[in-house]
């Protein structure tokens, strides 16, 4: 039976009853529930619809139910009032932009304790008056926005914060791929980073922080002083910002630091001593700062923790020259440009945990040891040293290597046949001495990306690439073999992921083969300087749509120029100069859409160095740095045979900047459409035979810095033009049928055209205008926007590489 219930017994089951369960199904504050309201109905309408987004994760979001229950929130289970105290609110809105005013609401519950609003394309400032009653804030994570702006002073007021990350900030660079998958990644050079200033010294005041993350914006100014008295911290990440002067040597007080990233600044002055007493540092990296000078110090080695350590890229030396004896055990070492000489330093030969070595751009010598190609190393750059000899054939069979950089050395000996063995995505020998033949076996590496043999002795046929593998594609999108010996037909068959094939300098012959039609993602195709023959094949037409760079400079091809030409609907230079190509122009040129629409930065972006691309510009070769080769239009069919009336169409192609038809016999007038290539800045049509006047349109060509009609059958008056008047070397004009005009100071004869009374007498005005011009400046084109020094692209974002095919 049961025992009667005592009255302690009653009150206990009528209080439960009555005030207790009631109290439970309470969902959390009415006020806090309202607010989170107020945000999803923000957000669901302040979006800037750039791309669709629905929401879904907002679903759950229902007046009246329980905000508790809801998605991303979570409330403290401990106090009957049951107050929200976490929102995590991560990607909320891919790709779409967001007033950071949305987040108004949620600072209103001040019972927070962790606030996470990373990844959603937040703009507009940090709203720091609400932020300053999140009196209970342990966690703010803002990373991964486009917050502009400086700190705001209020954040210093929440003294019990522990983790602070206002990381990567930044605007344009779009990303493809789930923007989620690359937060790992610490090497991405796109867009622009946002939030600037300098760090406040009030930092010190957070006096509980453990982790700071500031990456990836714009701070400048010192480091403060003050983040020495930041006690409890741990995670330090300063990487990618504008810093300069020297780091505080105060940061060795702060013992518990395991983590100090102070990458990519302009941090000057030397390695603080004091960071020897940081025992517990597993991450080192002061890679890139340019400023840091001195003797890279010994006892680092003797730090036990340290796992990473990245120093390359500084003024920093170190000699190589004493014997280490690593405590550590590194997986990461980077002593990129540090003044190594001698061999490859053999303490290494202990760091069995290694898997990324970055010993390039010093003086190291000798060959490749041994022990290194058994180490289970996954990235080595050895590039821009001066070893020599052959590789060991043990280095293809590591099934760890995946990425390979070794160009600009000096070894030399063949590429082993164990090649097939490998686990490459990217080799890179380029400007070695290797010889012999491609080993057959480097078309089995399914997962081959990226393979540059360029600037070497390799010579044979180059092995066929279309292997299948049992129905997968291989992966291998960009091929340099360029300036090395191979020969025979041209290599067209590879795997439908190639985007960039750059063959030149061979001596590759036969016709331009049909296979290339199957590459329909083919973005670049080099094959000058060969010995490729026969006609150009009217199915170039069907060539891959994304074609933008098409080189079959100096070959033997003869024929005429398709019509079909056309259908290359993103080619945006194309040079078939130094060929034997006869018949008229097809009229189909002038609708070159990507000749005729202005510029787009690059659909693809590389994480690793590519070679300068190689054209004729402005009457010399020069290498165009692929990181603007967006900017670039040409179109070079000079030193040919071609013959007839220029095509009017040509005009159309008005983003064009450099149009040279020299060399040829091209007969008839200076079409007047010329005049309508706004952007062009070199136009060489010498040695031709054109006749009548030169089109007055061409004074409308105001960026115009190279011109050449010499060797012609031009008569008449030189149009004038503030730019025009600039191009006044004779040699221009020269062997014509009499040219004349003040810019060669050559006078016109009453005979010779008059433009019309009107037009003169401004003319005359636009002429002294342009005299005085020439002399305060010359309009500098868009070379100027160009920079030529190719810099150092960590190969580690490969990653982002991939992501991109
Ligand atoms: C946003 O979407 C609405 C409706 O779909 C449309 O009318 C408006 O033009 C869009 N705004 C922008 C900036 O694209
Ligand atoms: C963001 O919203 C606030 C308030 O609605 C407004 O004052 C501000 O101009 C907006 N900022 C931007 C960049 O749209
Ligand atoms: C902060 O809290 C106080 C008291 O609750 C309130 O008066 C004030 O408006 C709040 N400030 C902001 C910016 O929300
Ligand atoms: C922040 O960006 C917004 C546009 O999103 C702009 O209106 C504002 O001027 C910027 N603020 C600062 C300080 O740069
Ligand atoms: C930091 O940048 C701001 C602009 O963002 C500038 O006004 C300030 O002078 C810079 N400070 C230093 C020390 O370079
Ligand atoms: C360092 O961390 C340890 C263990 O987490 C902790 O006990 C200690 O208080 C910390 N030291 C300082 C100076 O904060
Ligand atoms: C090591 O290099 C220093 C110069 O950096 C030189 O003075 C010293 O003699 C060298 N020691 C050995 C053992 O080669
Ligand atoms: C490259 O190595 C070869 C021997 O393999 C040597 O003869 C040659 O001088 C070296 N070249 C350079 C530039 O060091
Ligand atoms: C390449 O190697 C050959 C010997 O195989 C040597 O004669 C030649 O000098 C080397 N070339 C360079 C540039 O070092
Ligand atoms: C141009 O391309 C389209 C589709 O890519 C194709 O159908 C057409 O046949 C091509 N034109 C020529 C002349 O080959
Ligand atoms: C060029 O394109 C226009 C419009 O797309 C078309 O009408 C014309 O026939 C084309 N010209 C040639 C020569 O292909
Ligand atoms: C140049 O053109 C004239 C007529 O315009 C013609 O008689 C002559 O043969 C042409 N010369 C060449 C080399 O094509």
């Amino acid at each position: 039976m049961l025992k009667p219930c005592p009255l302690s017994c009653f009150l206990f089951f009528f209080f439960f009853f009555v005030f207790f369960i009631p109290q439970i199904s309470f969902s959390c504050p009415q006020d806090q529930r309202q607010s989170l309201l107020e945000f999803k109905n923000l957000v669901t309408h302040n979006i800037n619809n750039y791309s669709i987004t629905d929401f879904t994760d907002l679903e759950t979001w229902k007046p009246n139910s329980d905000c508790c229950k809801w998605q991303h929130v979570g409330c403290d289970s401990n106090s009957p009032s049951r107050e929200v105290i976490d929102l995590n609110l991560q990607s909320l809105a891919d790709l779409a932009s967001m007033n950071s005013s949305v987040l108004r609401p949620l600072l209103r519950i001040s019972s927070l304790v962790t606030l996470d609003v990373s990844y959603n394309y937040l703009e507009g400032e940090i709203p720091g008056d609400a932020i300053v009653n999140l009196t209970r804030l342990i966690s703010l994570d803002m990373s991964h926005n486009r917050l502009n702006g400086s700190i705001p002073p209020e954040l210093f007021s929440l003294k019990t914060l522990q983790r602070l990350d206002l990381s990567e900030n930044v605007i344009g660079g779009t990303l493809s791929g789930d923007i989620k998958e690359l937060k790992n990644l610490q090497e991405l050079s796109l867009g622009n980073n946002l939030i600037e200033g300098e760090i406040p010294p009030e930092i010190g005041s957070l006096v509980k922080l453990r982790v700071l993350i500031l990456k990836r914006n714009k701070f400048n100014g010192s480091i403060p002083l003050s983040v020495t008295q930041l006690m409890e911290l741990e995670t330090f990440h300063l990487q990618r910002n504008s810093l300069s002067f020297e780091i505080p040597n105060g940061i060795g007080n702060l013992v518990n630091l395991s983590t100090l990233s102070l990458s990519k600044n302009k941090l000057s002055g030397g390695i603080p001593s004091s960071i020897q007493n940081l025992k517990n540092l597993q991450t080192l990296e002061l890679e890139d700062n340019n400023g840091l000078v001195g003797e890279i110090p010994i006892w680092l080695f003797g730090l036990q923790k340290l796992k990473k350590l990245q120093l390359g890229g500084n003024k920093l030396q170190w000699n190589n020259n004493g014997s280490v004896f690593a405590q550590s055990k590194l997986k990461r070492l980077s002593l990129r440009s540090c003044g190594l000489e001698g061999n490859i330093p053999d303490w290494l030969k202990d760091q069995t945990s290694l898997y990324y070595l970055d010993l390039s751009m010093n003086r190291l010598e000798g060959s490749f040891p041994k022990w290194l190609a058994n180490l289970k190393i996954e990235t080595m750059i050895l590039s821009d040293n001066r070893l020599s000899g052959s590789l060991p054939p043990s280095l293809f069979q590591s099934q760890s290597l995946t990425i390979l950089e070794l160009s600009r050395n000096n070894f030399s000996g063949q590429i082993p046949d164990t090649f097939g063995e490998s686990t490459f995505l990217l080799l890179m020998l380029s400007k070695n001495n290797f010889s012999g033949s491609v080993p057959k076996s480097i078309t089995k590496i399914y997962g081959l990306m990226v393979l540059d043999l360029s600037k070497n002795r390799l010579s044979g046929e180059f092995p066929r690439f279309d292997h299948n593998f049992s129905g997968l594609v291989p992966w291998l999108s960009y091929l340099d073999i360029s300036s090395n010996e191979f020969s025979g037909d041209v290599p067209a068959s590879f795997g439908v992921q190639i985007r960039m094939l750059l063959m030149s300098q061979n001596n590759f012959s036969g016709e331009f083969p049909q296979d290339f039609t199957n590459l329909s993602n083919l973005i670049r195709l080099d094959l000058h300087d060969n010995k490729i023959s026969g006609k150009i094949p009217s199915f170039i037409s069907r060539l891959s749509p994304s074609l933008e760079v098409f080189i079959l400079r100096k070959n033997s091809l003869k024929g005429s120029i398709p019509e079909g030409i056309s259908n290359l609907t993103s080619l945006k230079v194309l040079d078939l100069s130094e060929n034997n190509l006869d018949g008229s122009l097809p009229s189909s040129l002038g609708n070159l859409t990507a000749m005729i629409e202005s510029p787009k930065n690059s659909s693809t972006k590389y994480a690793f160095e590519i070679h300068d691309l190689v054209v004729n510009w402005k009457k010399s070769k020069q290498g165009l740095a692929d990181r603007n080769l967006y900017l670039y239009t040409l179109l070079d069919l000079s030193n040919n045979k071609l013959l007839g009336e220029i095509p009017s169409s040509l005009g159309n192609l008005k983003s064009l900047k450099h149009l040279n038809l020299s060399n040829n016999d091209f007969s008839g007038l200076i079409p007047q459409s010329f005049g309508d290539i706004e952007e062009l800045e070199s136009l060489d049509l010498s040695h031709n035979n054109l006749t009548g006047e030169i089109p007055k349109m061409l004074s409308k060509l105001s960026e115009l810095t190279t011109l050449d009609l010499s060797n012609n059958k031009l008569t008449g008056r030189i149009p004038e033009s503030p730019q025009l008047d600039r191009l006044n070397d004779p040699n221009i004009y020269a062997n014509n049928n009499g040219i004349c005009g003040m810019q060669i100071q050559v006078p016109c004869s009453s005979t010779q055209t008059e433009p019309p009374e009107e037009e003169e007498e401004k003319d005359e005005e636009e002429t002294m205008f342009s005299w005085k011009a020439a002399f305060i400046g010359c309009s500098c084109g868009f070379l100027t926007a160009v920079a030529y020094g190719i810099g150092y692209i960590n190969l580690l974002s490969i990653y982002y590489f991939i992501k991109n095919i």
